[in-house]
């Protein structure tokens, strides 16, 4: 009797991995079409169809483990591919691809510097101190995985911090954007303008480390993303010290769930569009304290708008001339910019090196504060550039 149940049991079990071995739809960068092919990572359906640079394909779940395996080696990607609920939604990012090449280059804003005393005078009062101290204090939990206790802990922690910061101002609000697949909220600061046109600064607060990730990981997460969300929070309190009262509504954004395919982001985007808001800039501080390379601020041109990444690259011309800036490219939709840019808004991600000389610590237990030399003057510069930004986009 027992003996049969096992059985039984075992027979269930491999009927549902069975009924779970499923493929999905996905859209990935045509650079890895090849690889991925060679490998057989596709479902019965393989390459469905293919635009400039995207590709809709159909990705087996049994292959996902050696899938991402082979993107780490050989692209240095984790995933590589973004998940869609239906072949439907894949081939709308195909659909919208033609549409977004001639949105890409379009000025959406006013895109003017003339706010030189404003500016001037909250850049001097950055302080890489507070920066490195708000990195330490999101990297000391033991992860922010999108689906483990610390990673709610720790946005309960971005919440109280950004709540702490706007104290006193009746004109903003923070507030949880909640997610129905998973615990992790995406916190959302709110600083009201009388326009509803709206300027987006965001970056992710989930960590990942290892190959499966997972809730159990150790992720500081240092520089990937506690530095982007630590530059934001030292804006924040920038603005409050000088009482900035913005024409435009500006929103401060961190992120769940980007470390797993964009997921947070993609929902915080798809709302805004569904409700017609009128996001006019989205800038994106996705690892902002390592020094990697000649560049101090890199410019990612894909997934973001060259209007205002020029804007961006004049900006820091203008009131930070010490700092060289320069371009270069992920290759894919490597971080929750591209949520926006998917959407039709005009996003831009200043990255702290060219691709090639990023923190190779980043999704490993390693990825701590030493690793940037204990402190934040890096990302410092990011803090100095998003001020400039947020006042000279809000006029
Ligand atoms: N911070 C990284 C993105 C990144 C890595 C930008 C290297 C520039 C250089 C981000 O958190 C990340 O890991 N993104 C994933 C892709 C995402 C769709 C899951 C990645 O890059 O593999
Ligand atoms: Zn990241």
């Amino acid at each position: 009797m027992k003996f049969h149940r096992t059985w039984i049991t075992l027979g269930a079990v491999l009927f549902s991995m069975q009924a779970y071995s499923q493929s999905f739809w996905a859209t990935i960068d045509k650079d890895v079409l090849s690889t991925m092919e060679k490998n057989q990572f596709f479902g019965e359906k393989g390459i469905k169809s293919t635009g400039d640079n995207i590709a809709v394909v159909e990705i087996d779940e049994r292959n996902l483990g050696h899938l991402s395996s082979i993107m780490h080696e050989e692209f240095r990607r984790c995933g590589g591919f973004v998940r869609h609920d239906s072949l439907e939604e894949a081939m709308g990012v195909l659909d919208n691809e033609q549409f977004m090449k001639s949105m890409n280059k379009a000025e959406v804003a006013n895109y003017t510097i003339d706010q030189d005393a404003t500016v001037n005078t909250m850049i001097a009062q950055v302080q890489e101190m507070n920066i490195r101290s708000q990195i330490e204090k999101m990297s000391s939990f033991k992860n922010r995985y999108y689906k483990s206790s610390t990673g709610e802990d720790s946005q309960r922690y971005v919440f109280d911090t950004w709540s702490s910061l706007i104290q006193g101002r009746t004109d903003a609000k923070v507030e949880y954007f909640r997610h129905s697949g998973w615990g992790q909220p995406t916190v959302i600061m709110t600083l009201e303008g009388a326009s509803s046109e709206t300027i987006v600064l965001g970056g992710h607060a989930d960590s990942i480390a290892g190959w499966m990730g997972g809730a159990n990981a150790t992720a500081p997460g240092a520089d990937d993303n506690a530095s982007g969300i630590s530059t934001l929070t030292e804006v924040i309190r920038i603005l409050m010290a000088n009482n900035f009262q913005p024409q435009k509504t500006i929103k401060f954004m961190a992120y769940a769930a980007e470390e797993v395919g964009l997921l947070g982001s993609k929902e915080v985007a798809a709302s805004f569009k569904k409700d017609n808001l009128n996001v006019i800039g989205v800038m994106q501080l996705d690892m902002t304290n390592f020094n990697g390379s000649q560049e101090d601020i890199v410019l990612m041109t894909d997934y973001t708008n060259e209007a205002q990444n020029q804007f961006i690259g004049s900006l820091i011309d203008h009131y930070l001339p010490g700092i060289k800036w320069g371009y270069d490219k992920c290759g894919y939709g490597c971080s929750d910019h591209a949520s926006w840019h998917n959407q039709g808004y005009p996003a831009s991600m200043p990255f702290e090196s060219r691709k090639g000389a990023m923190n190779r610590n980043i999704h490993t237990s390693r990825d701590r504060l030493d690793v940037s030399g204990g402190h934040a003057r890096h990302a410092l510069k990011f803090s100095q550039m998003a001020i400039a930004f947020v006042v000279e986009l809000d006029k």
